[in-house]
C-alpha cells in the first residue's frame, strides 16, 4: 500500500519510523515531513489544509491510506473532503462532525453526559449568559478550570486558584475575545486532583483496539513546575496503569464512547486520545484528542509490536475486533530537547552538533521534531521542541537514563531537557 502522513512533528517521525516497518507499506511519503521524516520515506511540499493539492497528490500517486498526524486538518474537514472526493482511498481520522470532540470542549462534554462517561462537572457560557456565568464562577470551589471552547493551539485552558482571576480570565475569552471565535464559549469545569495519563484507541467507529498508554510531563520545570509546555517526555508502560485501572477505562470510557460514536452516527476511523485522571483509582476524562498524541507516539509506536498498517487495514475490513495487539516488553522514555526560552519566545535556525555520531542502534531513537536541513546539509533547529530521544530499557529508569546518555552527545545553543522524567517511577 502507498501512504501519505501528514504533518511535521516528532509524533509524525514515530509514525513514519512504524508505518515503514510494515510488511504492507509500499511506499511512504510524508508532507510537509522534516529531516527526520525523510529518514523514514519522500517528504513532499505539501500545505495539510490545502485539502485539494492532497487529493491531487493522492490521484496522482496511487496513494491508498491518508494518515493525518494533527488536528487541524480534522477539525476542518479533512476527512469529509477526501471521502467525498473521486480519490479511491481511506483516511485514518474522524470525520468533521466527530473531530468536534477535539474542536470543542461544549461538543465533548455533552456527548460524555449523553453517554454517562465519567468527567468533571461542568457548565459552558457565551456572551448571551455571561452574568449568571460570573455568578456561577464565585459560587465555584477552588481552583476552577476555564475552557475556551474551539482549539486554541494548547493555550485555551486556565486552572484559576482565586475568584478574581477566573473572573479575569473569563471576562478576556468572552469580553475581550482572547481567542477569537474559540473563545466565544467557554466551559467552566470542576477540577479533578489526580494523576494524569492518557490512553490511545484505533476504532473505525464500531470495533476498536487499544494500542498504548502513556504518561506525559507537561510542565517546563523539574519537579513539575513553570509553564505548562506541549510535552516535555513520557513513559510506557505506566506502573499507575494496572489491569484494574485498565479495565475500569475501558469498560467506563472506552466502550461507552464507541458506543456514543455509533449510535450517534458519528462517523470515525482513527486515532482517540483519552486525556484522564486518575482520581483514586477511578479515571475521569479530562479530554478527547482526534490524533495521536506528542509526544506520546514516540513511546507508544516503539513499544507496539503489532504491524500498524495491518491494523489500518483490519479497519477497513471490518477485521478489527479480531486482530490481537501485542506489545514489546520493555520499558519506554522518551525525553525532548527544546529550544532555550521554549514555551516562550525561542531562537530558530541554529545548528544542531552531534546528531551525526549517534547512530539508532544502542536501544535509542533520534526523533526529529522541530527541525529543518540547510542547503549544506546541516540539521538546524526550526521549533520549541526539537529532538525527542526514546529509549528502551528493563525498567522506566534506564529507559531514561538511556535516553539522558544521547543527549549529553548533541547540543544546540540554549538546548534544555529535564532530566526527572519519569520520577515518580524509580
Ligand atoms: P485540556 O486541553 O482539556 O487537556 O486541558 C489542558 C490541561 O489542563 C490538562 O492536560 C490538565 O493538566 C489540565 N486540566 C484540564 N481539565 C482539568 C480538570 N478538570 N481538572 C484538573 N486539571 C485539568
Ligand atoms: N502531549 C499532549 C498532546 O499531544 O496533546
Amino acid at each position: 500500500m502507498n501512504i501519505l502522513l501528514l504533518g511535521s512533528g516528532g509524533r509524525e517521525h514515530a509514525l513514519a519510523w512504524k508505518i515503514k516497518q510494515s510488511y504492507h507499506c509500499n511506499q511512504l511519503f510524508i508532507a510537509p515531513g522534516n529531516p527526520g521524516t525523510a529518514q523514514c520515506g519522500t517528504n513532499v511540499m505539501l500545505d495539510v489544509l490545502e485539502f485539494e493539492d492532497i487529493k491531487k497528490f493522492c490521484i496522482e500517486n496511487n496513494i491508498n491510506i491518508v494518515v493525518v498526524g494533527a488536528e487541524e486538518p480534522l477539525v476542518k474537514g479533512i476527512y469529509d473532503y477526501l471521502m467525498n472526493s473521486e480519490w479511491n482511498g481511506f483516511v485514518i481520522g474522524p470525520s468533521q462532525k466527530a473531530a468536534q470532540l477535539e474542536g470543542s470542549k461544549a461538543f465533548s462534554k455533552k456527548f460524555m453526559q449523553r453517554h454517562h462517561i465519567p468527567t468533571a462537572a461542568y457548565a459552558e457560557f457565551t456572551i448571551k449568559n455571561f452574568e449568571a456565568g460570573k455568578q456561577y464562577i464565585q459560587q465555584h470551589t477552588l481552583p476552577i478550570v476555564l475552557k475556551a471552547d474551539g482549539l486554541a493551539a494548547g493555550k485555551g485552558v486556565v486552572i484559576a486558584q482565586t475568584h478574581e482571576e477566573a473572573l479575569q480570565v473569563f471576562e478576556a475569552m468572552i469580553i475581550n475575545k482572547q481567542f477569537g471565535n474559540a473563545s466565544s464559549k467557554v466551559v467552566i469545569e470542576e477540577f479533578l486532583t489526580g494523576i494524569e495519563v492518557s490512553v490511545f484507541v484505533l476504532t473505525n467507529g464500531k470495533d476498536y483496539q487499544i494500542i498504548g498508554h502513556a504518561k506525559d510531563y507537561k510542565r517546563i520545570g523539574e519537579g513539575d513546575t513553570g509553564l505548562n509546555t506541549g510535552g516535555m517526555g513520557c513513559v510506557t508502560p505506566v506502573p499507575i496503569m494496572n489491569n484494574n485501572f485498565m479495565n475500569e477505562v475501558e469498560e467506563t470510557i472506552i466502550k461507552p464512547t464507541i458506543n456514543g460514536l455509533y449510535q450517534e452516527e458519528l462517523i470515525y476511523n482513527g486515532f482517540i486520545f483519552f486525556g484522564l485522571i486518575n482520581v483514586e483509582g477511578k479515571p475521569f476524562v479530562i479530554e478527547y484528542n482526534c490524533r495521536m498524541g506528542d509526544p506520546e507516539t514516540e513511546v507508544v509506536m516503539p513499544r507496539l509490536y503489532t504491524d500498524l498498517v495491518a491494523l489500518f487495514a483490519a479497519m477497513d475490513n471490518g477485521t478489527l475486533a479480531d486482530t490481537n495487539i501485542s506489545y514489546n516488553e520493555n520499558c519506554y522514555a522518551t525525553v525532548v530537547a527544546v529550544s532555550g526560552g521554549y514555551p516562550g519566545e525561542y531562537k530558530k535556525n541554529l545548528p544542531i552538533e552531534g546528531l551525526s555520531n549517534i547512530s539508532n542502534a544502542n536501544n535509542s531513537i533520534v526523533f526529529q521534531a522541530g527541525t529543518k536541513q540547510d542547503e549544506a546539509g546541516n540539521i538546524l533547529t526550526n521549533g520549541g521542541r526539537v529532538l525527542t530521544i526514546t529509549s528502551q530499557g528493563n525498567t522506566i529508569t534506564e529507559a531514561v537514563h538511556q535516553s539522558k546518555k544521547i543527549l549529553e552527545q548533541i547540543n544546540f545553543e540554549g538546548m534544555y531537557y529535564r532530566k526527572d522524567i519519569g520520577y515518580e517511577f524509580e
